[in-house]
């Protein structure tokens, strides 16, 4: 029997929208996933950011946020039965770089750091930091044939760039918060290799930039992984409701 993966990203909690991480949080009840990963920037943490505020966005305390964050990771746990993975993105490496440049900042960092809060007391959970000092590029090894990261490239054929990076493995990635996928052969024949971004979790409506429409879709992405082969299915949310590759609708 294949082990059954949901895998999902960028959250950006304040500004999620709540509506998609309903369908999401339905969906792994519903799949009971043995694995799960999320690919970061599950918190937006923009009360570390470089940028003023933007216009409209809710001014939320970052504790709430994380609590927010907590709560949605408890539940993907509480229904994941092998293992659960949080991979770190740009946004949650903000309050690295700000605890980097302010002294209270450093003082404080064991005490905000998502790395440190999100994983308290948690069994079964790796967390992949976003930051290397190591020489090595940050990624989880989701079997032999895949590999998950933040995202290495927001360019417009980031799907591409992505598969020639990941030089030979198939690679789940998110922070484009476009829906995208390309696969091309496996020249050892077999499986076909894959870059997949399954959309975002997020508000798909920007409020910063020019209030111009983006690329940006709701979705996750359910895989199966057999012994020597998977399936990956990108599901996007239509609305209130997704039809998972099962054929189950879920509503929100
Ligand atoms: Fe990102």
């Amino acid at each position: 029997m294949a082990k059954k993966l949901m895998v999902f990203t960028d959250c950006h909690i304040p500004v999620m929208n709540p509506v998609a991480i309903e369908i999401f949080k339905k969906t792994v009840s519903h799949i009971k996933p043995d694995i799960s990963v999320s690919l970061g920037d599950l918190l937006d943490c923009g009360q570390f950011s470089q940028h003023p505020p933007t216009f409209g966005v809710p001014e939320t305390d970052y504790e709430g946020d994380l609590r927010l964050a907590n709560e949605l990771i408890d539940y993907v746990q509480a229904n994941t039965s092998e293992r659960t993975i949080l991979i770190e993105g740009n946004h949650e490496y903000r309050l690295d770089r700000w605890a980097a440049q302010h002294t209270e900042g450093r003082g404080a960092y064991n005490m905000l750091a998502p790395r440190i809060q999100l994983m308290k007391n948690r069994k079964r959970c790796t967390y992949i930091p976003y930051g290397s000092t190591d020489g090595r590029y940050p990624h989880y090894k989701i079997n032999s044939r895949i590999i998950a990261v933040h995202g290495w490239s927001y360019a417009v054929n980031a799907d591409r760039r992505h598969l020639q990076m990941s030089q030979g493995r198939s690679v789940l990635f998110g922070h484009t918060h476009r829906l995208s996928l390309v696969c091309h052969q496996s020249i050892y024949g077999g499986d076909t290799i894959r870059a997949v971004n399954c959309g975002c979790l997020c508000n798909p409506v920007p409020l910063y930039g020019t209030g111009r429409p983006v690329e940006w879709t709701n979705g996750f992405l359910i895989g199966y992984l057999g012994r020597h082969s998977d399936t990956l299915f990108p599901v996007d949310i239509k609305g209130n409701f997704a039809i998972l590759p099962d054929g189950f609708g879920i509503v929100a």
